[in-house]
């Protein structure tokens, strides 16, 4: 069966994922798509998807006979309607991150899925998908022990001049936040951030970098360094101290040289290079669900929980390093 799918947003990372299911991926094929930008539409129907059709509005792509499954890769603040829509017409949907831009947004959509009584949403958190933190957890979930401590931290060289203080959490690390959660298969139960002195790259709306501590239901603690504007590259470490022993996230493969009296490899600049294989591997996984008219990977409640722990995160930055605290509803049956 070849999955037919609607793309709601074709900015950078919707026409890289139509790239993807038309050119590189199996089982499915771009048979639609819409963008309020309809020249942005227009130039991936040109480039990438020459049958699609192109739709005035997501709604209208959604309720399109010939659509069965949908993408929604539009800006974070117009996830949440278009989630809802293809929920409500009973169509498998990828979101990409953030799923909605409030917890109460997230919260309507889990509401739904459970209503509609079977999962047809995937979140984009496609740091699940990525062969180092894959092995990283098979070596947590067999090797080292119960985690104690996680070293985590999330390095940009730079950011727009428009990045704030709140984006550290809600843009940057919004992947550790759902990443180090399913690592460890436990949830949080209080954000702290520190900050230490300003870099000199920092500016009047951006305190940077900053070390966030979120402490898990099981006792573990996690330190978080999130570094922006940290200039020398594109730098994501994770490290696990269990009972028995440490495991690292593998670094990204990298040739190593021996020239002119130096050992070297290089480090990442580019955000887009870091996890590039692991959208692949999401993607493929949606559009194998999608045919069973389905959804899996990581899901609603999951996004809902990002959401949560995110809006906790921000209110820990004007708190002066006081807890606060991340209280989770119960999780609804369709999750467990
Ligand atoms: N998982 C990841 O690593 C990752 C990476 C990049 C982007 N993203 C997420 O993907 C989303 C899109 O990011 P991007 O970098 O492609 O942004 P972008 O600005 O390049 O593209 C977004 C597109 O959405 C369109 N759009 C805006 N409002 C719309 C609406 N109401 N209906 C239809 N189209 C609309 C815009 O015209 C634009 O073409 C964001 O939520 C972002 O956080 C996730």
């Amino acid at each position: 069966m070849t999955v037919k799918i609607g793309v709601i947003g074709t900015g950078a990372i919707g026409r890289d994922h139509a790239r993807r299911i038309n050119e590189v991926l199996g089982g499915a094929k771009v048979v639609a798509l819409s963008d309020v930008n309809r020249a942005s539409s227009e130039a991936v129907k040109k480039d990438i998807a020459p049958d699609a059709a192109i739709f005035a509005t997501g709604e209208e792509l959604i309720a399109s006979a010939d659509v069965d499954a949908v993408l929604v890769t539009s800006w974070g603040a117009t996830h949440e309607q278009y989630v809802l829509a293809a929920i409500a017409a009973g169509k498998p949907c990828f979101c990409e991150k953030p799923l909605a831009t409030t917890a109460e947004g997230a919260k309507r959509i889990v509401d739904a899925e459970v209503a509609h009584g079977k999962r047809l949403v995937q979140v984009g958190f496609m740091r699940r998908y990525d062969a180092g933190y894959v092995a990283l957890k098979k070596t947590v979930d067999t090797m080292i022990g119960a985690p104690i401590m996680v070293h985590a931290a999330h390095r940009n060289p730079t950011v727009p001049k428009q990045y704030v203080t709140p984006m550290a959490i809600h843009d940057t690390m919004i992947h550790e936040i759902d990443v180090l959660r399913w690592l460890l298969d436990d949830d949080y139960v209080s954000a702290r951030v520190l900050f230490p002195r300003a870099a000199a790259r920092s500016h009047a709306k951006l305190r940077d970098p900053q070390i966030v501590i979120l402490e898990t239901a099981r006792g573990t603690i996690i330190d978080v360094e999130i570094f922006v504007n940290c200039h020398y590259g594109y730098d994501i470490q994770c490290q696990v101290v269990g009972e028995d022993g440490i495991a690292s996230l593998p670094e990204p493969m990298a040739i190593q040289t021996r020239l002119g009296a130096k050992l070297q490899n290089d480090i990442l600049t580019d955000w887009k290079d870091r996890f590039i294989a692991s959208y692949d591997v999401e993607l493929q996984d949606f559009i194998h669900a999608a045919a069973k008219g389905t959804a899996s990977g990581p899901n609603s409640w999951d996004g809902y929980v990002a959401a949560i722990t995110s809006d906790a995160c921000v209110a820990a930055q004007e708190t002066d390093g006081a807890a606060v605290a991340i209280r989770l509803p119960a999780r609804p049956a369709l999750y467990q």
